[in-house]
C-alpha cells in the first residue's frame, strides 16, 4: 500500500512494533529442549495478548501461529514436537494483522550454542537487509535492493535464494510490489513510491539458491540442502531513511 494517512502510519506502527515484540519474546525464549510447537506457543500469547491475528492462520490455514524454521528448512516452517537442540540453526518468522494493518518480520538464530559458521552468515544476512533498507527511499528503482542485497552476499562469500522475495504489505500481507528481489533484475525498474510498504527479506546461502517444498506442503527447504539465514523488516519508503516498522 501507499500510504495516505496519518493513521495508516499509527496502524502500520503499531502492528509492526507487536510483530517486533512477538520475534523477539520468541528468540530470548529459545533453548534446548523445548519444541518448536511450545516456542510458537508463546508467540501466540503475545499476539493473542497484544489483540493481533496471526496472518498464517487468518490468510493461509497455516499450521502454526508464526513460522519456525530448522535448518535445512530455511522457511514456512511449521510448529512441531522437533525438539530444539544446541547448535541449530533457525528461523522465526512473525506476520500479524490488527485493525486491518500488517507487519513481517523475521531473522535467524543459533540455539543456545556458538557456532561460527552459522554465525557468519547470519551477520551478513543482517547486514544485507541493513544495505538494503538503506537504498530504498524515494525514486530509486526496486532493483537497487536486489543489487544491494545480492552485493553484501558476494561480499562475504554467499550467495542469494532466488526463490524467495520481499513484498508490497499493508492492507494485505502480501501486495503490489509482488516481489522485491534479492538479487538484481536489470529490467525490474518498478520505482519506488513515497509512502509505499514494503517487506525486505535477504535470504543469504551457502549453496545455489534454490528451494524445495517439504512434503509436508509447507516448510520450504535449500535444493542442495545448503543452510541460509533470513532477516526481514516492514519499512515505510520515505525521501531520506525508511520508517522501519518492524522494530
Ligand atoms: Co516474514
Ligand atoms: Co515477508
Amino acid at each position: 500500500m501507499i500510504v495516505e494517512h496519518e493513521e495508516d502510519i499509527a496502524g502500520l506502527k503499531a502492528i509492526g512494533h507487536i510483530c517486533a515484540g512477538t520475534l523477539r519474546t520468541m528468540m530470548e525464549a529459545v533453548q534446548p529442549g523445548m519444541t518448536t510447537m511450545e516456542l510458537d506457543e508463546i508467540g501466540r500469547e503475545v499476539l493473542d495478548k497484544a489483540g493481533a491475528n496471526s496472518a498464517p492462520v487468518s490468510l493461509y490455514k497455516f499450521p502454526g501461529i508464526t513460522c519456525i524454521s530448522v535448518s535445512p528448512v530455511i522457511a514456512h516452517g511449521i510448529p512441531s514436537d522437533h525438539v530444539l537442540r544446541e547448535g541449530q540453526l533457525i528461523n522465526i518468522d512473525v506476520s500479524a494483522e490488527m485493525n486491518g494493518y500488517f507487519g513481517d518480520t523475521g531473522a535467524s538464530m543459533v540455539v543456545a550454542m556458538h557456532v561460527p559458521e552459522y554465525e557468519k552468515i547470519i551477520a551478513a544476512a543482517k547486514s544485507a537487509l541493513e544495505k538494503a533498507v538503506q537504498v530504498a527511499r524515494t525514486g530509486q528503482t526496486i532493483n537497487s535492493i536486489g543489487k544491494a542485497v545480492q552485493g553484501v552476499a558476494r561480499r562475504n562469500g554467499y550467495g542469494v535464494i532466488y526463490d524467495l522475495t520481499g513484498h508490497g504489505i499493508g492492507r494485505h500481507l502480501h501486495e503490489e510490489p509482488v516481489q522485491v528481489f534479492n538479487h538484481f533484475k536489470p529490467r525490474d525498474r518498478y520505482v519506488l513510491k513515497e509512502g509505499l510498504v514494503l517487506a525486505i527479506e535477504p535470504f543469504l546461502t551457502t549453496g545455489k539458491g534454490h528451494v524445495v517444498e517439504e512434503a509436508d506442503g509447507w516448510s520450504l527447504r535449500t535444493t542442495d540442502r545448503t543452510i541460509a539465514a533470513q532477516f526481514e523488516h516492514t519499512i515505510i519508503v520515505t525521501k531520506d531513511e525508511p520508517i522501519i516498522l518492524t522494530i
